[in-house]
């Protein structure tokens, strides 16, 4: 048995070094919220934390987890403030569609919230490139800078706009 340590708690798992750490964490574990997409690092929807950065779990072998370190995964990302902060403008801007890509896109954005507190549009560009099959780009975008402090009505603004057409 080997473990991780997720959300705060020291997990067991016994899975082949070389699985990803996406299908330790759904298969083994019992999370998943994590999601599947792509399973080549380009849509974002199996983000998770290590140590605080955000990483595309379905490329990341076990193994390549360092020991002690601390992984977050989108069940374990209410307590933290950004976090919490980041999920109430979610709700407040109806970001969600089918919902699939968004577990990724709220730990995308944690993570840059963390790093920068008032990012700028290109700032949010870089960093959330996370792919929406639905499309939540802008609501997106409306969310993460009402929980960084910015407007509360961006993201209404577009439904409104949406709605009138
Ligand atoms: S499933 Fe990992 S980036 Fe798409
Ligand atoms: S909300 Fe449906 S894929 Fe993003």
């Amino acid at each position: 048995m080997a473990q991780l340590t997720v959300n705060g708690r020291a997990l067991q798992h016994d899975a082949e070094p070389d699985t990803p750490l996406l299908w330790v964490l759904r298969e083994q574990l019992g999370l998943t919220g994590t999601k599947y997409g792509c399973g080549i690092a380009q849509c974002g929807a199996c983000t998770v934390h290590i140590d605080g950065n955000p990483v595309r779990s379905c490329v990341l072998p076990v193994s390549a987890v360092a020991a002690g370190a601390k992984i977050t995964t989108i069940e374990g990302i209410a307590p933290d403030p950004v976090g919490a902060a980041l999920q109430k403008a979610w709700v407040a801007n109806d970001v969600p569609q089918c919902g699939y890509c968004q577990s990724g896109m709220i730990m995308a954005a944690t993570a840059l919230l963390k790093a920068k507190p008032r990012p700028s549009d290109a700032d949010i560009d870089a960093a959330i490139t996370n792919i929406c099959r639905c499309g939540t780009y802008n609501r997106v975008r409306a969310a993460i800078k009402e929980a960084a402090g910015g407007p509360k009505t961006a993201g209404l603004d577009i439904i409104h706009i949406v709605r009138a057409v």
